[in-house]
């Protein structure tokens, strides 16, 4: 609670000081008249925003105001995860995750556990015994359940949504040959459903969550799979699509029949990470972490300055608006749309493909300014289905 008071203390009043130094939102000149993101889509689906460690480290982030005002869902975007939690056997690093869920459950915020088990950011030890061997399939599992129990004991009254398993599939529809996947085998994903369901609460919504989820062998595969679930009698509440988009792909129809391909089943869906990349990648789409980054130079990194031309702005809204518009049209499916971050100015898209990149992401600025997509995205909640 204390916390609380102290985030409701700051923000307004740094919030004031923006609104009095910037002038780059010519819709509405004061925070107060601006609407709320998660009122317009009341009934529709939740909006959640992402919290960085650097925002939940520094408390005076005006990033809170937004967060209060626009989201009523949380993700955390890095500190929930094996690796940031326990780099080492012995090192439990848990104060981040547990400002994150207190900060969140104070307002009221559906809270999401991103992420229990993901091939990315598991660090190395969690697969080996102490002489450096690789665990047997039963250890690996104990290691596990041992992880899913320690977060249903700190944060499973708190957190509704788990992203129990993060990036499993390949485009091709196989199996990812991770480590999980090497040494417990071809049915490492179901195994983590069943630690996962018997060890959260039982409203716990169970989520698998990837990216590039409008590939049409990892969406079949992903149907195949929720179907296979269910006759088995495990419990799968939703399938996230990560939504780490570009300008011109995918086509909004493919993310409109991945939705209701998920949807079909029984599942909800989730659009868990949205975000769009303005200048765009040259050769590749995807979110792995696993491609290298490549050097900045001023052919991919137009706009140093964190301003792009009103043009780009208004192309950006434009296919923002589109997505939203597929979206509403397919609310019925749909939980819950989170954005990968609040703003720009952090915006992991800064970093990826190309690190030290000045890119534009979100719906606010730099400045904690809604740009001109919000108020595009704004407009389609009225294209809500009676
Ligand atoms: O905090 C350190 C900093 O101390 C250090 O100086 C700096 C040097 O590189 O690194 C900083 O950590 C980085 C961290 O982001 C915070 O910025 C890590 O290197 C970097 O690997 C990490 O990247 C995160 C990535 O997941 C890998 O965990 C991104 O922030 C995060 O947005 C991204 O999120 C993933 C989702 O979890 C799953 N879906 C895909 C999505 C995008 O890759």
């Amino acid at each position: 609670m204390l916390r609380k008071h102290i985030y409701k203390a700051i923000s307004p009043a740094l919030l004031a000081g923006i609104a009095i130094t910037t002038t780059s939102c010519e819709e509405a000149e004061n925070e107060a008249d601006v609407p709320s993101l998660h009122e317009a889509f009341e009934g529709l689906f939740l909006i959640g925003g992402t919290l960085s460690d650097r925002m939940i480290l520094d408390t005076s982030d005006p990033g809170y105001a937004i967060a209060e005002k626009h989201f009523n869902s949380l993700s955390p975007e890095n500190c929930m995860k094996w690796g940031r939690m326990n780099p080492e056997p012995n090192v439990e690093n848990y104060e981040l995750a547990e400002t994150f869920v207190r900060y969140g459950a104070a307002n009221d915020q559906a809270l999401v556990g991103h992420t229990l088990f993901w091939h990315s950011q598991t660090p190395d030890w969690v697969y080996k015994d102490e002489a450096g061997n690789d665990l047997s399939r039963e250890a690996l599992l104990a290691r596990m359940r041992e992880r899913a129990t320690l977060m249903a004991e700190r944060w499973g009254d708190e957190i509704v949504y788990w992203d129990v398993v993060n990036e499993s599939i390949m485009g091709d529809g196989s199996w990812r040959k991770s480590k999980y996947q090497q040494i417990i085998g071809d049915d490492f994903t179901e195994q983590a459903f069943r630690i996962a369901s018997e060890i959260l609460p039982p409203n716990a919504q169970l989520l698998y969550n990837d990216y590039s989820m409008t590939d049409a062998g990892r969406r079949d595969a992903v149907v195949a799979m929720v179907k296979d679930f269910k006759a088995k009698g495990l419990r799968i509440d939703g399938i996230g699509m990560q939504g780490h988009w570009l300008m011109d792909f995918p086509d909004t129809k493919d993310i409109a029949e991945s939705i209701q391909a998920f949807g079909s089943t029984g599942v909800k869906v989730h659009i868990t990470e949205l975000d769009l990349d303005l200048l765009g990648r040259a050769s590749f789409f995807g979110a792995d972490v696993d491609i290298r980054a490549i050097q900045v130079t001023p052919e991919n990194n137009p706009y140093p300055d964190g301003v792009a031309p009103p043009a780009e702005e208004e192309r950006f809204a434009n296919r923002y608006g589109e997505i939203f518009e597929t979206l509403v049209a397919n609310a019925d499916h749909i939980e819950r749309v989170t954005f990968w971050g609040i703003t720009d100015k952090t915006s992991w898209l800064n970093h990826f493909p190309v690190r030290g990149r000045t890119n534009f992401a979100l719906l606010f600025d730099r400045q904690y300014q809604p740009k001109p997509a919000f108020y595009r995205v704004l407009e389609t909640a009225k294209n809500r289905k009676e």
